[in-house]
């Protein structure tokens, strides 16, 4: 390894070594071509390779059905706040489940645009729960309810999605997509940020069951019409050729560590280490409750709020960087995505045992 320290930030977040081994080796003239990707039009011969490429081993890894579409697009899953009712809004109608403070952003963008219906609202347990299935009353007469599968501020995942029947379920999974095996067809839309376990900013994916591709909302920019992405294969303006590469790359590192299948019992292992060192002391105390907590990103507080401070100031000295809560919530969280290898966790682990000792 070169001079890396372990970068333990939500995101944009750490890339796997070898995947930025390919991206160096490629840098200057990408497989002998004498150009950079990002130097390429994203209409030439190469790129298109490229594009496509990176859409049939996205469908290939995650068994997304022909009956699905995949899009490249612009503006972040942020964009997707807008994009959603705007696309999906028929009867105008929508129920959200705010378990974060993403998915309140979501809800509160798609007010907007029609009745949005808070289902579930997780502000009096500080966002450290995701309700019971059984808790959720959804409403009949809506386009789609909307989740985000992982709250990358709280650290809390759902585990098992609710059934939604006719209605479709639409996904915000950002902080989690690609971390393990997941029933696509359990899902009308899903889409997703990339800057975590996709590579970096730039994109949002969106994954979308092709029957819910309509008009949409007449007043909608044409940048977030799914309809105009489907007819433009995603190159309605020019895409954001890098990230949509560096995708291809994360996902052929994926394929070479052996899929969804690996990567999430790597996934498991890791955050089995983390929990059950917090489970074993006093501490430290973990924010999500335990059959909520996220794989992705693990959340904990020490005693006192200047020495949270302290705990990521000396951790950063010891080679490991962003471990500072964030802001809304502070206190720790170590996100430990699909490219954060177990010796980074062990040696956090370690730290947090001395660290504990010393200030206790
Ligand atoms: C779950 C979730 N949703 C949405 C966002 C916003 O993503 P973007 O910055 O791509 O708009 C984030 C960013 O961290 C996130 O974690």
């Amino acid at each position: 390894m070169k001079d890396r320290i372990y970068n333990f930030a939500a995101g944009p977040s750490m890339l796997a070594d070898e995947v930025l081994d390919r991206l160096y080796a490629d840098f200057y003239s990408y497989q002998d071509s004498g150009m950079a990707v990002m130097e390429m039009s994203h209409r030439a011969k190469d790129y298109l390779a490229v594009f496509s490429e990176t859409k049939d081993r996205l469908r290939k890894i995650m068994a997304i059905g022909e009956d699905y579409e995949i899009f490249f697009m612009h503006g972040g899953a942020t964009g997707q706040f807008a994009a959603v009712p705007l696309n999906l809004m028929k009867k105008g109608k929508a129920d959200y489940i705010v378990t974060g403070n993403f998915a309140k952003k979501a809800a509160q963008e798609a007010m907007k645009y029609g009745e949005v219906k808070i289902i579930y609202d997780g502000k009096d347990n500080g966002y450290s729960q995701i309700p019971a299935i059984d808790e959720l009353h959804f409403s009949r007469d809506v386009d789609y309810i909307h989740l985000c599968s992982n709250n990358t501020i709280y650290g809390t995942q759902w585990h098992k999605y609710p059934e939604t029947k006719d209605i479709p379920l639409v996904a915000d999974m950002s902080s989690d997509i690609l971390s393990k095996k997941i029933n696509v067809a359990d899902f009308g839309l899903i889409y997703a940020g990339a800057q975590k376990n996709m590579g970096i900013a730039g994109i949002a994916v969106v994954i979308i069951r092709k029957d819910l591709i309509n008009q949409g909302n007449p007043l909608m920019p044409q940048i977030l019409s799914y309809e105009l992405m489907a007819k433009n294969d995603s190159m309605l303006n020019t895409p954001a050729t890098y990230p949509i590469y560096v995708l291809g790359e994360v996902l052929r590192w994926i394929e070479d560590k052996g899929g969804l299948e690996q990567i999430e019992k790597d996934n498991i292992r890791k955050a089995d280490l983390l929990y059950d060192y917090l489970d074993g002391q006093t501490f430290y105390k973990p924010h999500a409750r335990k059959t909520d907590r996220s794989l992705m990103n693990v959340t904990f507080t020490t005693p006192d709020p200047e020495l949270d401070s302290l705990f990521a100031a000396q951790a950063q000295e010891n080679g490991m960087a962003n471990l500072k809560g964030h802001r809304l919530v502070g206190g720790i969280r170590a996100s430990i995505y699909n490219a954060m290898p177990v010796e980074g966790v062990e040696k956090l682990i370690e730290f947090m045992d001395l660290f504990a000792k010393e200030n206790a």
